[in-house]
C-alpha cells in the first residue's frame, strides 16, 4: 500500500516510519503544514497515496488554554483539511486523537460508543476534527491513543514524560507526580505497528488503540525509577494541587473493544513496553537487562 506520512519527524511518526512494511513517503512539518489547505490538496494530488496518515497535532495541553484559534486550526480545520484532500484523491485517511476527549468521570474503560465530552481546549479541538474527519472522508481510521511515549520524544512537547522524570531524578530534584490521573501509558512503536495493522483491514471507522493495563503517573514514575535503578525523592500530588491551566480526565483508560471486534488483538502490556523502551534507550538498570 503506498501510504503518505504527516507529521512525519514527531514521536509517533518516526515510529511509524520505523516499522512500516509498504511504500511510505514521509512529509516532515518543514514540507507540509495541515493547515495551508491549497499545499495540502496540491501535495496529495501529485503523490497519488492510498492512505494519508495524519500525525500532525498541536498538543501542549496548557498552552492550548489560552490559544484556543490556534489549537482548532490545526488540531481541527488542518486535520479536514488533510480528510477532505485524501477523499478528492481517493485515498483513505487515518488520524490520532486522544483520550483528553472523555470527560474521566465514567470510572470503567471507556469504548469508542461512549459520549465524548472533553474537559480543555486540547480536547475540544481533538473532538472536533474527530467529527470533521468522519464528516469529510468516509474511508477513515479515527484512532484514539493516550499517554505516548517513544524513543524520538514528543517534538510538539519537548520530549516524553518518561524522560522527564528520569532526568529530574538524575538531577537529584524532589519530585512530586499526580496520583489520581489514570490512564494506559502507550509505546508508540506499538501503537505503530497496531496502525499498519488496521491500514491493512479497510474497516474505516473509530478505534481505540492503547497498551493493556492503566496506572496513575504517579505509579508509571514509580515502576521507571525501580526499572532505571533511580531512586530520587518522590511524593504524590493532587490534580487539584497541581492547579495546572487544562483540566484533565481522572480516568481515562480506553476498551480496545472496537479493535477487538475486527480480530485483532490489543497492544502488550504498558509495563512490557516501558521496558522495551527504557531498554532501547539504555536507560535500563543492569540486572533488568538479560545477559
Ligand atoms: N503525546 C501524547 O501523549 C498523545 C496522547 C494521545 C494522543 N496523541 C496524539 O497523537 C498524535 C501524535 O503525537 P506525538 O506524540 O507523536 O506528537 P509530536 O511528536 O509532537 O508530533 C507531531 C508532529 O506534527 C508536526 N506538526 C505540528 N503542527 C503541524 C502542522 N500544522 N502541519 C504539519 N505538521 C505539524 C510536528 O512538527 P514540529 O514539531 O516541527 O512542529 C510533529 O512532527 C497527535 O495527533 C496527538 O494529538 C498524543
Amino acid at each position: 500500500m503506498r501510504a503518505l506520512l504527516i507529521g512525519s519527524k514527531g514521536q509517533l511518526g518516526s515510529d511509524l516510519r520505523r516499522v512500516w512494511s509498504g511504500e511510505l513517503i514521509s512529509l516532515p512539518h518543514d514540507d507540509i503544514d495541515v493547515c495551508n489547505r491549497d499545499r495540502v490538496f496540491a501535495v496529495l494530488s501529485r503523490e497519488r497515496p492510498e492512505l494519508v496518515i495524519n500525525c500532525a497535532a498541536y498538543h501542549r495541553v496548557d498552552e492550548l488554554e489560552s490559544n484556543v484559534l490556534r489549537a482548532f486550526e490545526v488540531n481541527a480545520v488542518g486535520a479536514k483539511n488533510v480528510a477532505d484532500a485524501a477523499r478528492e484523491a481517493d485515498a483513505a485517511v487515518m488520524w490520532i486523537s486522544t483520550d483528553y476527549v472523555f470527560d474521566g468521570e465514567k470510572g470503567t474503560p471507556y469504548v469508542e460508543t461512549d459520549l465524548p465530552r472533553p474537559l480543555s481546549v486540547y480536547g475540544a479541538s481533538k473532538l472536533a476534527g474527530e467529527h470533521l474527519v468522519r464528516q469529510s472522508n468516509p474511508k477513515h481510521y479515527v484512532v484514539r491513543s493516550s499517554s505516548l511515549f517513544g524513543v524520538a520524544g514528543a517534538s510538539g512537547k519537548g520530549g516524553n514524560f518518561v524522560e522527564t522524570m528520569i532526568r529530574k531524578a538524575r538531577e537529584g530534584e524532589p519530585l512530586r507526580v499526580v496520583d489520581d490521573q489514570t490512564s494506559s501509558p502507550t509505546l508508540t512503536l506499538d501503537l505503530a505497528e497496531k496502525l499498519q495493522e488496521l491500514a491493512g483491514t479497510s474497516r474505516y471507522g473509530l478505534y481505540h488503540v492503547t497498551n493493556s493495563g492503566q496506572v496513575s503517573w504517579f505509579h508509571f514514575a514509580a515502576r521507571i525509577f525501580e526499572l532505571c535503578g533511580l531512586s530520587p525523592s518522590m511524593t504524590s500530588m493532587s490534580t487539584d494541587e497541581l492547579a495546572a491551566p487544562a483540566r484533565r480526565p481522572r480516568f481515562s483508560v480506553m476498551e480496545n473493544a472496537a479493535l477487538k471486534s475486527i480480530g485483532i488483538e490489543q497492544a502488550r502490556s504498558w509495563q512490557d513496553a516501558l521496558e522495551a523502551y527504557l531498554r532501547e534507550k539504555g536507560h535500563l538498570k543492569a540486572a533488568a537487562t538479560p545477559a
